[in-house]
């Protein structure tokens, strides 16, 4: 039997962590899985939301550490995992994907030898200027286990000297979510209430700091999706970073004037996925929406100048276009007119079955140590 901590911190990381839980939960003579949440993301719509939408079971642990600067925030969920890590010991520690609550943990578990599995490890923006980007290459570097999405991550890996041993191809996790609640989601009322027609509306997310608290940047975003709502609705559920910003750059106005661009609070997991899985283009600067957009094959357009995903780009649907005013809206006409729609292709083993992938992985690489 494997004592699992599985952790959780914001956002992201709920749908990576969920199918993992409830393989685990099925196995219980193999697994025994703990959920603990950090409490980075604390707002009802930004973490709750997430466990009931996708049956993660309550944390049996919470540190709720909240927001604070980087180092504050690193340094709060560091200061409170390690007395749970000594109480709980457990065999392996699992992290997700790449937030602040990821290297915290990692390292108070490497300081103490307790083992680190490190759940989409690999993925490279090679943009140092992104918080992410540091907390990917730490974790990797003092994880015991790296699980990858896709093969571009374990040649990252192999490339910085990392053991070929340490490092597993399970596909991606996320997907396996997207499938699940693919068909749950079909149920959300969300394109009623917003009085919205399949396939004919955009979807907007923007919450990276280079994009959101930098004015320049943020106007020029603004501005072509200003030029791009005058042909379809743009729907924006607004993360409380942008929120913020909007309104201390005096933006509040400007955007209402805009009446097809219509901004909305953040949504849970099923409305958005319902959501997206619909709409006729996708604009964003996360992460994980370019891969979910892939996998469902919705035109997507990356208002950032790289990518830690470049199979979304090469396999799938993903155009990265920066944040240039008029390469945004080229690059949304060419999909609003028709043309150029990427061919998308499936990723190698993004096909919902990860979780169990990782399950095996974890039990096998435990009975060598
Ligand atoms: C974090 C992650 C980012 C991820 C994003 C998804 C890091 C470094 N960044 O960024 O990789 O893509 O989550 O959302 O870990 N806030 C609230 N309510 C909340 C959470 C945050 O109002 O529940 C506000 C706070 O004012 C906070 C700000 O949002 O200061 C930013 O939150 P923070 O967790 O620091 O970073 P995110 O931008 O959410």
């Amino acid at each position: 039997m494997l004592k699992i901590l599985n952790v959780v911190g914001a956002r992201p990381n709920f749908m990576k962590v969920a199918p993992i839980v409830a393989a685990m939960k099925k196995r219980p003579d193999d697994f025994l899985p703990l959920v603990l949440h950090t409490g980075q993301h604390y707002d009802a719509a930004m973490s709750d939301a997430f466990f009931t939408d996708l049956d993660l079971p309550p944390p049996d642990i919470h540190l709720g550490v909240g927001s604070g600067s980087h180092a504050a925030q690193t340094a709060a969920v560091m200061e409170r995992f390690e007395p749970v890590v000594l109480q709980e010991k457990p065999d392996w520690v699992l992290v997700v994907g790449d937030v602040n609550s990821t290297i915290a943990c990692a390292l108070v578990c490497v300081k103490l030898g307790i083992k680190v599995a490190h759940v989409e490890a690999g993925l490279r923006s090679r943009d140092r200027t992104m918080p992410e980007e540091i907390n990917r290459l730490l974790t990797d570097q003092i994880s015991d286990l790296l699980l990858t999405p896709s093969p571009d991550a374990d040649a990252n890996l192999l490339a910085e000297g990392i053991p070929q041993e340490r490092i597993r191809f399970v596909g991606n996790i996320m997907i396996d979510s997207l499938f699940k609640n693919l068909e749950r989601a079909r149920e959300s009322k969300i394109k009623t209430e917003l009085g919205l027609v399949e396939n004919d509306y955009a979807v907007m997310t923007l919450h990276r700091p280079s994009n959101v608290d930098d004015r320049e940047t943020f106007e020029r975003i603004l501005s072509a999706l200003e030029t791009i709502s005058t042909r379809l609705p743009i729907v924006f559920p607004v993360h409380p970073r942008t929120r913020k910003t909007i309104a201390e750059f005096g933006l509040t106005e400007r955007i209402a004037a805009s009446k097809n661009l219509r901004l909305i609070d953040p949504l849970g997991y099923l409305d958005f996925l319902n959501l997206y899985s619909t709409a006729r283009i996708v604009l964003t600067d996360s992460g994980g929406i370019q891969e979910e957009t892939t996998a469902l094959g919705i035109p997507c357009l990356t208002l950032r100048e790289n990518t830690e995903r470049p199979i979304t780009v090469e396999m799938g649907t993903n155009v990265v276009v920066g944040t240039d005013t008029q390469r945004i809206i080229t690059a949304a006409m060419v999909v609003l007119d028709g043309g150029g729609s990427k061919q998308a292709r499936q990723p190698p083993l993004w096909d919902g079955h990860t979780a169990e992938r990782i399950l095996a992985v974890l039990q096998e690489v435990s009975l060598r140590s």
